[in-house]
């Protein structure tokens, strides 16, 4: 049994509440114990336990892995002229994702796996550790299948997005393309994912059409995340809580009624903050959620379109900032909020028997994630294999 320690840590966030030291349950001067990949000891770095290896830190910071548990990779090409002109005065709308969708399925099976694998480098030096990703630009079966059979070599957490817009030339009979997306479709990709995620908004699906989309997923084994309520204000949100998603994701519009159907279920509000400054939309209020109850997530949305970052200690940055979180608050959102938007409870925190999935982050807290804006500060990443 492989077994190492990582030692001389400065500030160590567990995540682990029960330690009765505060949200983030920060340990100072502390190390861990890994054997075989699973954390097996947490404790004070002068009370080690004797090991074949170890990893001195140096007084910096270790933190769980960052959880992306809202990540759209499977595309090609970019739409650097659509965001500047929205940057000119232009708005967004749903039906730029057609743009990638045309250059998606002009794409070998080769270019849209190098793509993703630039991508998914990207997440993993900005700290990300676990990341879901979704189809959604191929919007035929062969293309959406294609997609999540390459994603599927890379992550555990594939999502089925066939629902993500109308394509062209379905434009006048949505209906057959619910059928689609509902039928055929869902019995070729039903191998591959392991969710399945509808854009319930305006210019893409409707809360009826989203209901019929999921309903169908779950009777084919998919598990239910939803995108509601990015552009508008719309029933999205009740329709997660209603059909018990994992994640409503967005919320950039809520009201009332939205937090308390949140409060009182088991379903985590994913806000994605790369998505409101790309669209230069107003942002959500992450503390009104928070105080009321609500499980939060913070996610990157990676995409060509609304979001073009893989980088969450920016979007950690700017929920801080922007969306009224404390820090501790968005970290812990972006590592156990993003566990628990994926139903993961191996993931999230350093306790024992959890993977050992790390940030070595080179500053003396974790608090620099966000006073320090735009400057990387990620060390080294390391996930559970590597210690295997
Ligand atoms: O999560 N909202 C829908 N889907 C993506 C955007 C897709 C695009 O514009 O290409 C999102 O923001
Ligand atoms: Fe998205």
């Amino acid at each position: 049994m492989r077994s190492v320690a990582v030692t001389n840590i400065g500030s160590l966030i567990t995540n682990d509440h029960s330690l009765g030291l505060g949200l983030l349950g920060e340990l100072s001067d502390a190390a861990i114990l890994i054997e075989n990949g699973l954390v097996a000891w947490v404790g004070s770095s002068g009370a080690v336990p004797e090991t074949d290896e170890s990893i001195d830190v140096e007084g910096r910071t270790v933190l769980p892995g960052f959880v992306d548990s809202h990540a759209h990779l499977m595309f090609a090409g970019d739409r650097a002229s659509e965001f500047s002109a929205r940057m000119a005065g232009e708005s967004y709308a749903a039906g730029g994702i057609r743009t990638t969708v045309a250059a998606t399925r002009a794409a070998t099976d080769q270019e849209l796996e190098d793509n993703f694998m630039r991508l998914a480098g990207e997440l993993r030096s900005s700290g990300i550790t676990t990341f879901e990703t979704k189809s959604g630009y191929g919007l035929t079966t062969k293309d959406e299948a294609r997609a999540l059979r390459i994603a599927s070599k890379h992550t555990s957490e594939t999502t089925y997005l066939g629902a993500h817009v109308v394509p062209s030339e379905f434009a006048d009979r949505p209906d057959d393309y619910v059928a689609l997306v509902t039928g055929e479709m869902l019995d070729q990709v039903a191998d591959s994912a392991k969710w399945i995620d509808v854009f319930c908004d305006r210019g893409a699906f409707t809360v009826e059409q989203a209901r019929e989309i999921l309903t169908a997923g779950k009777e084919r084994g998919l598990q239910p995340r939803i995108h509601a309520n990015q552009l508008q204000q719309g029933g999205g949100i009740q329709l997660a809580v209603e059909m018990d998603c994992a994640s409503a994701d967005h919320c950039t519009h809520f009201d009332a009624k939205d937090i308390d159907a949140l409060a009182g279920s088991n379903t985590v509000a994913t806000l994605l903050p790369g998505a409101e400054f790309s669209t230069r939309a107003n942002y959500p209020d992450a503390r009104k959620l928070w105080d009321a109850g609500v499980k939060v997530a913070l996610a990157t949305d990676c995409n060509p379109g609304s979001s073009y970052t893989s980088s969450m200690p920016f979007c950690i940055a700017v929920a801080v900032r922007d969306m009224h979180f404390t820090v501790e608050q968005a970290i812990w959102s972006a590592t156990k909020g993003g566990a628990k938007a994926l139903r993961r409870d191996d993931i999230g925190a350093i306790k024992v028997g959890m993977r050992a999935d790390l940030i070595d982050l080179n500053a003396p807290s974790a608090l620099h994630l966000a006073y320090r804006p735009g400057v990387n500060l990620i060390n080294k990443t390391y996930t559970s294999e590597d210690f295997k």
